[in-house]
């Protein structure tokens, strides 16, 4: 219901709320809005996408209506350097929605996939995809979209659906207002105050921190425990060899060494 969920987010920066029934990509056609000057704030919601982009040149698929595919693009003004705290403001504001929405509680896979833990192992429910545009080293404007399962999920992974995990089905628009409510709130501190207080937020709900892990990288992967969130968000993994900072890539959660 478009109209509801525009009036519940009046007074927010999310109050302009657009919505299509199929699309290529939500992060897609806000990056094409941004370029031709659409404002801070701007949202765009699908029903269904049909090249729907994740993490790492990934696909994203779910079937029409079965998940939550969501936009927005932001002109925040700060550094390059804080991008990152704007894709764990999507993250920590879509944990809160699912807990406030569903009664689930979610944790953080770094970087910013949303999972349950079933077994000690992370099951994913949602993830966060953030595409830049730079002028010069200003970031002129991110496009953050989150993908969050609501009826299904991909069978062949470990996944999950917010409506498995509650155990009944789930409203899409109150979990779309109350995850954009939560972002814009975010958005604000951040702006006002730095990552401080984000950070500190995003390390309480790490399902990461504290882990042994496998980082797949470049070089080969790097494993040790899962030590800390450096300044710009990367992974602080301290091995054998001595910590080594990792910026982007997959991590796997391992056993406990015996
Ligand atoms: C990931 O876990 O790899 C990130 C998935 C992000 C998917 C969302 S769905 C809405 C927005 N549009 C896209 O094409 N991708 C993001």
């Amino acid at each position: 219901m478009p109209d509801r969920v525009s009036r519940e987010l009046a007074g927010t920066r999310f109050g302009r709320v657009e919505w299509v029934a199929e699309t290529g990509s939500t992060n897609d056609d806000l990056l094409a809005a941004a370029r031709r000057g659409a404002p801070d704030g701007a949202v765009l919601v699908a029903d269904h996408q049909v090249t729907g982009r994740g993490r790492l040149d990934r696909r994203w698929e779910a079937p029409p209506g079965s998940a939550l595919l969501a936009s927005v693009l932001v002109r925040p003004e700060i550094g390059v350097a804080v991008a990152h705290w704007m894709m764990a403001a999507a993250a920590l504001a879509l944990a809160e929605a699912c807990e406030t929405v569903a009664g689930v509680a979610t944790r953080i896979k770094w970087p910013n996939d949303l999972v349950v833990e079933r077994d000690g192992k992370p099951v994913k429910l949602a993830g966060v995809l953030a595409d830049s545009i730079l002028d010069g080293d200003r970031l002129a404007a991110v496009v953050i979209g989150v993908g969050c399962n609501l009826t299904w999920y991909p069978p062949d992974l470990d996944a999950t659906s917010l409506a498995a995990e509650a155990g009944r089905p789930v409203d899409r628009d109150e979990l779309l207002v109350a995850y954009l409510r939560a972002l814009d709130g975010w958005y604000s501190r951040l702006r006002a105050g730095g990552v401080g207080e984000l950070r500190a937020s995003y390390v309480e709900r790490s399902a990461t921190l504290g882990r042994r892990v496998r980082a797949e990288i470049g070089d080969g992967p790097v494993i040790g425990a899962a030590a800390g969130i450096g300044p710009t968000g990367h992974l602080v993994i301290a091995t054998s060899e001595g910590d080594v900072e990792v910026a982007a890539g997959d991590v796997i959660h391992l056993r406990p060494e015996p």
